[in-house]
């Protein structure tokens, strides 16, 4: 019997295609830049699985090119990438890879918060531009972190393990999510009374059409004019433009973003004029075992779904009723 053919868009860690190779013919894309819409389309006609990264767009018509596609597993935990309802449409399961990267990404948000607070981008600036002349008792002070206020914005497992972080360095924690049950001694409250609270805000959502810019020039206007603001979920939860503009005007302190809208920022954005305004290249998940481990999910997802079994992380279990 010949082996199903799978197509992985990008170049993931060994050990996950190690695993998909044993079990499959192996498509696997070696450019560092990803495939273009029509490449894509043209390798994924023919195939039995995909394994996606978040640089793909899974469409409907990507579904409909491939009329032997069983299987769709994205090497990320968010599937925003994902026309999931298609899928479900066309009765593909979709897999993720959630749990593994909890803590690197929670590490990359509470690393942003503490960058951002001290200054520590523009200290290094600073220091690199030749500027430092001499220690100067007024030079580049920052923000406090102990007695401050966190607010965070969906408490899912990232959220949840900011808030654990949290609780080491005396942060007083609050967060906003309706579905999630009070952990880590955070308190739960209204979206309005977290913006107006917080000094450090930090965005935990998934993208939805509900959390598309929801961080926009309202929400922007009740955060306080020395709040933080990280994100490390998806770019197009902030309205770029209001957030440009908040920043310009220092109507609020700072903002760290691991994710942008677009991504990447071409070079000359008014973001990456900022002094006020890290902006790292999406590397949430980016520590060595989580990618291992990422790559790993992906592949055991992939190979269900090609044996017709279950996934062990589907996203859209509708399509086995
Ligand atoms: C990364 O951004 C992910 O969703 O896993």
């Amino acid at each position: 019997m010949m082996n199903p053919k799978v197509f992985v868009s990008r170049k993931i860690p060994e050990k996950g295609v190690a695993l998909v190779r044993d079990f499959c013919d192996a498509d696997v894309w070696q450019s560092e830049i990803p495939p273009s819409r029509a490449e894509l389309l043209d390798r994924v006609k023919a195939v039995d699985g995909l394994l996606s990264a978040l640089t793909e767009r899974v469409d409907a018509e990507l579904m409909d090119i491939a009329p032997n596609l069983k299987v769709i597993s994205n090497f990320a935990v968010g599937v925003d990438n994902i026309d999931v309802a298609a899928a479900t449409n066309h009765k593909i399961p979709v897999g993720n890879t959630p749990g593994v990267l909890t803590d690197a990404t929670a590490d990359m948000a509470f690393a942003l918060m503490m960058s951002a607070a001290r200054r520590i981008v523009e200290g290094e600036r600073f220091v690199k531009d030749g500027k430092w002349k001499t220690w100067d008792p007024q030079l580049l002070l920052g923000a406090d972190i102990v007695g401050s206020t966190l607010g965070i914005v969906g408490f899912g497992r990232i959220g949840q393990a900011m808030a654990k972080r949290a609780t080491g360095f005396d942060l007083h924690v609050i967060y906003h999510d309706p579905s999630a049950k009070p952990a880590f001694g955070a308190t739960p409250v209204d979206l309005e009374t977290l913006l107006h609270e917080s000094d450090f805000i930090s965005l935990h959502v998934p993208l939805t059409p509900i959390t598309r810019h929801m961080i926009n020039r309202e929400t922007l206007r009740m955060m306080k004019p020395n709040a933080v603001l990280v994100n490390t979920s998806r770019g197009p939860v902030i309205d770029t433009r209001a957030l440009s503009d908040t920043l310009k005007e220092n109507r609020i302190f700072a903002a760290a973003l691991d994710v942008t809208d677009p991504e990447p920022l071409p070079l000359g954005h008014p973001l990456l004029d900022l002094a006020n305004c890290i902006v790292v290249p999406h590397l949430g998940s980016a520590s060595k075992w989580t990618r291992d481990q990422m790559s790993v999910l992906a592949a055991q997802n992939i190979i269900a779904g090609l044996r017709g079994e279950r996934l062990p992380n589907c996203v859209n279990p509708q399509v086995y009723i």
